[in-house]
């Protein structure tokens, strides 16, 4: 019998998982973004019996080194990919670990299509005894070829664990297990290989978002402030400076920051700069406080916010409308 198997697309960005070290106990301070998708792909024994697969090398970087320009350029590349290649069932992007979960959100919001598109990385290098790539590879390209995973928006998988991409953050800067998402847990887990899935996200995603990036060359410059003790206006008033458009408030606490912050924020605030109050706890809601108060950040982590405040920014500036999207993405 000829079994059809799925079609899976990975796109390789780099990152450890694509890393080389000296040693096979080296898991620090080795290189990142080294290694083709077509060298990661011929170390997994059997993956032609998972998946018709093809790579294809987007970049080779660490993920710090990436910008919202490589966004706009991978999400763009992405829609096209759908729109043109009607039979494939999914799609894996290999990434650093570092930033993974700000991609991972900005591509949620703006990607046009229900199949599943998963990203993934790796602790450990290549080279490292006990990697964890290729087995998270693998079960990467199990999700992106499971009709279970289709409408669930762009999701990541890491460690035998399946995130929806708004509630995923790395944890640890250095350990395996390094991807949670504190408040609300896994969609799901993948166990000798099989995906299986017991939540669906609630927030808009993907085909329904009214974010499109077709047209944009660049995103509009947002920062974020860190709250802490003694903080003054310093930095907000470099920011300004430099020409952001919105600024994301990582607060203490429930949103918090020092009075010469607040104040200088304020000011901005009155005259168009568009600001976020979040917290920088990590987890958490936080919700409007007093009348003309800041845009509350609910519980998107400001690395998170600031990805969507980028987005909101290229359709309005109207402070009521950016904070209806902060309660519906
Ligand atoms: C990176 O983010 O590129 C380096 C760290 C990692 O991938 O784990």
């Amino acid at each position: 019998m000829n079994i059809q198997l799925p079609k899976v697309r990975i796109l390789a960005t780099g990152g450890t998982i694509a890393g080389q070290g000296n040693s096979p106990l080296q898991t620090m301070g080795y290189k990142a973004g080294q290694l083709s998708i077509a060298e990661l792909l011929s170390t997994i024994p059997s993956i032609e019996n998972i998946a018709t697969i093809s790579g294809e090398q987007f970049a080779n970087l660490p993920s710090s080194d990436l910008t919202p320009t490589h966004w706009l350029k991978l999400a763009k590349r992405i829609n096209t990919m759908f729109t043109e290649e009607n039979d494939l069932d999914g799609l894996v992007i290999t990434h650093g670990t570092d930033t993974l979960e700000e991609s991972a959100y900005f591509l949620n919001l703006v990607v046009k299509t229900e199949k599943p598109v998963v990203l993934v990385g790796a602790m450990r290098p290549a080279t490292a005894l006990s990697s964890d790539g290729p087995m998270n590879l693998v079960n990467a390209i199990r999700v992106a070829a499971s009709k279970h995973a289709v409408g669930l928006g762009v999701l990541v998988v890491m460690n035998d664990e399946i995130y929806a991409s708004r509630d995923v953050t790395k944890t640890n800067a250095n350990r395996l297990d390094t991807f949670g998402a504190l408040d609300f847990g896994t969609v799901g887990t993948i166990d000798n290989g099989n995906p299986e899935i017991y939540y669906r996200p609630t927030r808009r995603h993907t085909v329904h978002t009214a974010f499109d990036i077709t047209l944009l060359q660049e995103l509009p410059r947002v920062d974020i402030v860190l709250g802490y003790v003694g903080a003054d206006e310093v930095l907000v008033t470099a920011l300004l400076g430099a020409g952001a458009k919105g600024i994301i408030l990582a607060g203490t606490g429930a949103g918090h920051i020092s009075p010469p912050a607040e104040r200088v924020l304020r000011e901005a605030y009155q005259k168009g700069t568009v600001i976020v109050r979040g917290s920088r706890t990590g987890t958490g809601r936080i919700l409007p406080q007093l009348p003309h108060d800041f845009i509350a950040a609910d519980n998107l982590s400001p690395q998170k916010a600031r990805v969507l405040l980028m987005l909101a920014l290229t359709l309005t500036q109207d402070p009521a409308k950016i904070q209806e999207m902060f309660f519906t993405y």
